[in-house]
């Protein structure tokens, strides 16, 4: 990030919420679940399949922990209900993970259980950063034996190669690869972007080479052309693997993808939670700093 935009991001939690809701309204599907399953249709309309978020990161208490296993519940629910092509992504802290690790357990389970009622819905635990790596891909492990679930690994990690190894050695694998979000140092993360896109293909390929379903999950036209010609070198059956985009971020992209008969799901995060996710996302991408300092002009019109 250069100084701009490191500026724009230290000053990002001085705007106006209003303004921070207006331009991050399109990574975002809104504060309810009816809000969340209208745009799932809508992207389901499109040919895209999703995977829905319910926003409830930074947590403060095992109450908010039970609050937000109750509401991924009632997603599945809609899911099922109304036929939705889409399935459940949950952050393990949400559920508790680092407050009180039982518990959490006990939470994931009662989501997998429901999750398998409701008409076997895929259920993928998403990655968060490095002191809850050991502990998500443990209980991934623990869970993929009954349930039809997934984990999220990182490029950008420097252990990403031997987890891989280590997790398709002891069983059928699903995998999301992503680059990674958080911000680490440099003992545990790749800091350069070249040497992550450089990591995240030999992680794709040893993921395909070893026969586990990915979810690519990228929007970098390097990575996904370098995909596609790695699953070809492969040979992987389309129904093997698909790509994965969030909500709002390179609709051209997404669209492109589908045309060429990829499958395609898009994560689609909602809920009251909406604050602390927009500002990550926004942080994120520099590009955006632009629309901040617009919308600060304009008042997001
Ligand atoms: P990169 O950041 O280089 O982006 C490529 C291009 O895409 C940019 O040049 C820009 O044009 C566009 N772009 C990217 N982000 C944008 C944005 N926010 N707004 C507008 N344009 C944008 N991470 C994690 O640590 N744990 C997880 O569980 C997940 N889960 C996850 C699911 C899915 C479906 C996706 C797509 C991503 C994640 N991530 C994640 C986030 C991931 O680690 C990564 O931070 C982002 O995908 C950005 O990396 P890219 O590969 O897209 O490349």
């Amino acid at each position: 990030m250069n100084v701009f935009n490191q500026i724009i991001a230290g000053v990002l939690p001085l705007v106006p919420k209003p303004i921070v809701k207006k331009v991050s309204s399109r990574y975002i599907a809104g504060a309810t679940l009816d809000e969340a399953v209208r745009v799932v249709r809508r992207l389901n309309s499109e040919g895209a399949m999703t995977t829905v978020d319910v926003l409830g990161e930074y947590i403060k208490n095992m109450d908010e922990a039970r609050e937000n296993t109750d509401y991924s519940l009632k997603v599945l629910e809609s899911i099922e209900k109304e036929r939705l092509e889409g399935n459940l992504s949950i952050k393990l802290t949400s559920l508790g993970l680092g407050l009180d690790d039982a518990m959490c357990e006990a939470n994931v389970r009662r989501i997998l259980d429901h999750a398998k009622a409701h008409g076997n819905i895929f259920v993928r635990f998403d990655m968060e950063n490095v002191p809850y790596t050991d502990r998500t891909i443990d209980l991934y492990l623990k869970f993929r034996k009954e349930y039809n679930c997934g984990v999220v690994l990182q490029a950008y990690l420097h252990r990403t190669q031997d987890d891989i190894r280590r997790i398709m050695a002891d069983g059928p694998s699903n995998f999301r690869l992503c680059k990674g979000i958080y911000v680490e140092e440099p003992e545990h993360a790749i800091k350069d972007y070249e040497g992550i896109r450089t990591n995240y293909l030999a992680c794709l390929e040893l993921m395909l080479a070893g026969g586990a379903y990915v979810g690519i999950a990228t929007h970098d036209s390097y990575l996904v052309d370098g995909s596609k010609k790695l699953v070809a070198k492969h040979k992987r059956e389309k129904q093997t693997y698909e790509f994965q985009m969030l909500l709002g971020v390179r609709d051209e992209l997404r669209k492109s993808i589908i045309r060429e008969g990829y499958r395609l799901r898009v994560y689609v995060p909602f809920g009251a939670d909406w604050y602390g996710y927009s500002i990550r996302r926004l942080k994120e991408n520099p590009s955006m700093a632009g629309h901040i300092i617009k919308a600060m002009f304009t008042g997001g019109r």
